[in-house]
């Protein structure tokens, strides 16, 4: 696919995966919007957005919504197109995590990642959905996690928002497909950004121990994204071990079960070895 002069809007683009992506497409040549909700970060992000661009005639920009919010999230995809036209490409980035077990978890933390991770890619998804399907084009990417297709200890909050993702963007696919509408999903894997950080300083000591994926940079997955696009790809992963535990996954639910459950019982007797 050619990203010149498509108009690309990325939720969740003033930080991590979303910024990065956001770079990349610029360097190629796309008209790069960001939405997000912290005005100081999103002017940041947006500079070194327009700083990546191909030539002048770029036209970037931010707009500031709240994707849980539906009417600001319709507010947001008309103030772009009207300054630049609907978007092409729209890219669900926007995410929140909070580890813990479900035990220790509130249901004001369940219920608050499910409206920024799944229902704040629903209210995007709708927002540009009548004129990608009016123009019969149109690109949706909907970055999930490797959380999206297998359970995570510690991870019921965030599980439950990926796998809605996952969910959702299945049956996407298969609606939109006849409208002429690209639909892809993406499964990362740690990736150093500020929401890896936050969730480094709330893992139980379990979870800390389970955590020995490779930690890939956000330029590699942003590569591994745009890349994605331009393959036409639906499910695009990033990362080496992601892409074994989703072909782990699609083998065989038991398989997959036995080798989650020997990791959980190995982390679970490391602090009992320390103590004793
Ligand atoms: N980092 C990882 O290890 C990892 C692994 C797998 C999947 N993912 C997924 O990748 C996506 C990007 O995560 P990241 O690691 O790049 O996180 P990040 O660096 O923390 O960025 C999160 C972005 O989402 C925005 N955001 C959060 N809540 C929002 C809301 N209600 N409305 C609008 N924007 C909102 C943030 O800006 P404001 O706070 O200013 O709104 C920020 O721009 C998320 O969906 C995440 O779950 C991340």
């Amino acid at each position: 696919m050619e990203f010149g002069d498509r108009v690309v809007l990325i939720t969740g683009g003033s930080s991590g995966i979303g910024l990065e992506t956001g770079r990349l497409l610029s360097q190629r040549g796309a008209h790069v919007w960001l939405a997000a909700r912290d005005k100081q970060r999103m002017e940041s992000a947006l500079r070194q957005v327009e700083a990546a661009r191909r030539s002048r005639g770029q036209r970037c920009g931010a707009v500031l919504a709240d994707v849980t919010d539906p009417v600001q999230a319709t507010r947001a995809v008309a103030e772009v197109t009207e300054t630049c036209g609907s978007p092409d490409i729209l890219v669900n980035s926007a995410g929140a995590v909070h580890p813990g077990l479900f035990r220790d978890t509130e249901n004001a933390v369940m219920q608050r990642l499910m409206e920024v991770n799944y229902f704040g890619t629903v209210h995007m998804t709708r927002a540009c959905l009548s004129s990608m399907a009016a123009r019969q084009q149109g690109h949706i990417v909907n970055i999930c996690s490797v959380y999206g297709f297998m359970g995570g200890y510690g991870y019921s909050a965030y599980c439950a928002s990926k796998f809605a993702i996952r969910g959702f963007t299945e049956a996407l696919r298969a609606e939109l497909r006849p409208l002429g509408i690209r639909v892809s999903i993406v499964f990362p894997q740690n990736t150093a950004t500020p929401q890896l950080e936050y969730e480094n300083k709330l893992k139980p000591d379990v979870v800390r121990a389970l955590d020995d994926t490779r930690v890939m940079s956000p330029q590699e997955v942003a590569r591994a994204i745009v890349r994605g696009i331009d393959r036409r790809q639906y499910v695009i992963i990033p990362g080496a071990e992601g892409k074994l535990l989703f072909w782990f996954s699609g083998l065989s639910t038991t398989a997959l079960h036995w080798v989650l459950d020997r990791m959980v019982d190995r982390a679970l007797k490391r602090p009992r070895q320390r103590q004793g």
